[in-house]
């Protein structure tokens, strides 16, 4: 029998795994786990790709955990193991959606004749099928089952369907199997599933949806904003030093001008107030332009009341106490000290002014600790859902093309894979009208 214990590994599998470390470093990979004997063997496989420097999260059937416990697997992960499709705490934390995107590949080892059936036809009766259904990702089968199941023509179909829904096929083996019988049926070797892994994630793993599917993807918002008045602000703050000089931030205004183009393209009344920035204005929009902070917290509330304020701006939290002349150097030995002053919160103040629109949207732009400080802004600041953005170092959200958020509300945390900003802007105003809708905004 097989060891699942890394010291126990055959002399040439540890090498195939170091000659691997390289490319599977920091890839992420969300196995599936079906319910046949072949389970302790992923155990391995789990062992191996932690070797090789991949994330590994774990979504086990029902049927898995009476091979395996989801503790060992939870072990050598070292994270939790997802097992139910309903389970509160994990739908707050992480979506079935999210663990279905997050992944670089999806392995499912291993992949039983009732597991593959299931993903063939669409059904998502648990966690393990919603996510293949969900996924965006390329999908790795390990087949595991008894010969005469293996050589099924209904196996056989519905591997062909799944292969051309670009799933991908490693082994299966041919051996002894546990029930007695020699054949074709036995879950390919660890060793040989991390081959498989690596070479499935050197060729692009998003999954082309076939053309015949697209038209079911596009969503048309048009009109389904008509007659709402939407408040968008976008863009930096200038905020003055002296006559000359002033404080400013990396914001080019493409995000939250996007926003505005998409909200009148869904038949709203646009007022978008934007700081300095150098786009054109949208068409179609009311742009009321502005330089400080303070002066876009005056058109804010001048552009009450409405039904949906959007807050894109970058807004300088601080602004310099006035200085009626250009400061001098003078031949002072030591700079200038500059007096900050607070600025007042726009957002907080519409989301708390008596004329307060019925859905007020904040940005969060963080460094760190991106969901924890998003979800206190949507609290402090009292909004009812916070668009939160990664603007580190390595980001090139403020100024870029793209953008990758992560949607806060009071229900959880939606995680939506990186876009241009301007499906992103169309995404948004979609889940903006469906929140209006289910609000009964009118
Ligand atoms: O303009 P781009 O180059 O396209 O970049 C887009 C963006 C990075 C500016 C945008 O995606 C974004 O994250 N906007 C929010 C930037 C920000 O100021 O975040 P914050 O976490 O500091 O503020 C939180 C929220 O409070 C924001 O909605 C902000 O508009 C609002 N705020 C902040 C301070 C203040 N005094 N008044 C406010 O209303």
């Amino acid at each position: 029998m097989k060891t699942a214990n890394a010291n126990h590994a055959p002399r040439e599998d540890r090498v195939v795994s170091h000659v691997q470390a390289h490319n599977l470093k920091q890839k992420r990979i969300l196995l599936i786990v079906g319910g046949g004997i072949a389970a302790y063997k992923s155990l391995d496989l789990v062992r191996r790709l932690r070797e090789c420097g991949a994330g590994v999260s774990v979504v086990m059937t029902a049927a898995a955990k009476q091979f395996v416990t989801p503790l060992s697997f939870a072990s050598l992960t070292q994270s939790p193991v997802y097992d139910e499709l309903f389970s509160a705490t994990t739908e707050q934390e992480i979506s079935h959606i999210h663990l279905s995107r997050a992944a670089d590949l999806l392995v499912v080892a291993p992949a039983t004749a009732n597991l593959i059936a299931r993903a063939a036809t669409g059904l998502c009766d648990d966690l393990a099928t919603t996510v293949l259904l969900a996924t965006d990702k390329r999908t790795l089968y390990a087949p595991s089952m008894n010969l005469r199941m293996w050589a099924h023509p209904a196996t056989q179909e519905n591997i062909d369907r799944l292969k051309d829904y670009g799933a991908l096929f490693v082994g299966p083996d041919t051996g002894d199997m546990a029930c007695g019988e020699y054949g074709p049926g036995r879950m390919s070797e660890p060793a040989q599933i991390v081959s498989a892994i690596e070479a499935a994630l050197m060729h692009q793993t998003q999954l082309p949806l076939p053309q015949k599917f697209q038209s079911a993807l596009s969503c048309d918002t048009t009109r389904a904003l008509a007659g709402k008045h939407v408040v968008v602000t976008s863009g930096p703050t200038h905020e003055a030093i002296d006559p000359v000089r002033y404080i400013a931030n990396r914001s080019s205004g493409k995000q939250g001008h996007a926003i505005a183009r998409a909200a009148v393209a869904a038949g709203a009344r646009v007022t978008l107030i934007s700081g300095p920035v150098a786009l054109p204005d949208p068409e179609g929009c009311q742009t009321i332009h502005v330089l400080s902070a303070r002066d876009m917290h005056a058109a804010a509330i001048a552009a009450l009341p409405a039904d949906i304020f959007i807050g894109v701006a970058a807004v300088a939290d601080w602004r310099v106490a006035p200085v009626d002349q250009k400061i001098k150097k003078n031949g002072a030995s030591s700079a200038p000290a500059l007096t900050l002053i607070e600025n007042p919160d726009i957002l907080a103040t519409i989301a708390s002014s008596p004329q307060r629109p019925a859905l007020v949207v904040g940005f969060a732009a963080e460094t760190q600790n991106l969901l924890s400080a998003a979800r206190d802004k949507l609290i402090k600041k009292g909004c009812d859902m916070i668009v939160a953005n990664d603007v580190g170092v390595t980001s090139d959200v403020f100024g870029g093309e793209t953008n990758d958020v992560h949607i806060i509300t009071s229900a959880g945390v939606e995680s939506w894979d990186k876009m241009t900003k301007s499906a992103l802007a169309d995404r948004l105003i979609g889940l903006i009208a469906n929140q209006c809708d289910a609000m009964g905004v009118n």
